[in-house]
């Protein structure tokens, strides 16, 4: 397994699915892990859990959609302990199911607030610090919705492909400064965010059983399996691994 040992790793949206898994992933790697959430209840439990495993974390809250939020977070861990951050994952992040005609600009707004500006926000607050240590790996997460369209998607499609444009952009921008910088692009991953939008429909059933069956291997994912990809992209092992966008979809895009 990747190593982070003696690594500081701050996590948006640890609260809960493929965050908190990433969050786990990373303390059993040996690194100190800021959870930064924006519901204390459930940062604060997985920063428990972690530590009752022997593990490191602490909570941190965060708004990602409020750029003095994520300043503050950032003030707050760099002015901690180790004064530094060696891995950011740009994971919170929420959806929307809407057509063009039925999708409002509120809830344009809605998403890009926290899927696109959270994650310039972020990284605007830990890359200096970054740049300055010449060192940093930063992962984003984006979704196969930022490669290819869904149908019913449109605001959620339209910010996951921005997340792949300023992953690439930031990448080439400070490659010289050995800040590495990738996204993942899951397909459909079993966690609360799927379920919530599974409510969404009249027959919830029905569409469980379409949305596993989009992915060629007729499952969904589960968040160990997208945790892996982000813990490989954090570590030194991926040190020439920058500005890529890792499709882990089960083969949904495969045919596309
Ligand atoms: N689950 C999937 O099928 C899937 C597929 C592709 C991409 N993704 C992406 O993966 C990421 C995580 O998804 P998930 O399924 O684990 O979601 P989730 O809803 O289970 O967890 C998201 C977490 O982010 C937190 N959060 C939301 N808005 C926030 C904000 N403004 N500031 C701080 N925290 C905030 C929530 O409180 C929650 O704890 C998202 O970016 C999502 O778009 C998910």
């Amino acid at each position: 397994m990747f190593k982070l040992t003696d690594k500081v790793a701050v996590v948006t949206g640890a609260g809960s699915g493929i965050g908190e898994m990433i969050a786990y992933r990373f303390a059993e790697a040996g690194a100190l892990v800021y959870v930064a959430e924006m519901k204390p209840e459930s940062g604060q439990a997985v920063v428990e859990k972690i530590k009752s495993q022997g593990g490191r974390a602490e909570y941190v809250e965060v708004d990602v959609a409020s750029e003095s939020s994520c300043q503050a977070v950032a003030r707050e861990v760099l002015s901690k302990g180790d004064k530094r951050c060696d891995i950011l994952v740009n994971n919170a992040g929420i959806g929307h199911v809407g057509t063009v005609l039925t999708t409002t600009g509120e809830d344009l707004d809605r998403l890009y607030n926290v899927n696109v500006k959270g994650v310039l926000y972020m990284t605007q607050a830990f890359l200096p610090s970054m740049i300055e240590r010449q060192a940093g790996a930063i992962v984003n997460l984006a979704s196969i919705g930022g490669i290819i369209g869904i149908r019913d998607r449109l605001a959620y499609c339209a910010t996951k492909f921005a997340v792949v444009g300023i992953t690439k952009c930031v990448a080439l921008d400070h490659a010289d400064s050995k800040v590495r910088v990738n996204c993942i692009c899951p397909g459909r991953v079993e966690t609360p965010f799927v379920q919530a939008r599974i409510q969404e429909y009249p027959d919830p059933k029905q569409a469980y059983e379409d949305m596993a069956s989009t992915q060629a291997l007729k499952r969904m994912g589960r968040p160990e399996e997208i945790a892996a990809a982000a813990l490989y992209l954090a570590s030194d092992e991926a040190a020439f691994v920058t500005g890529s966008a890792l499709i882990i979809d089960g083969g949904w895009s495969a045919g596309k």
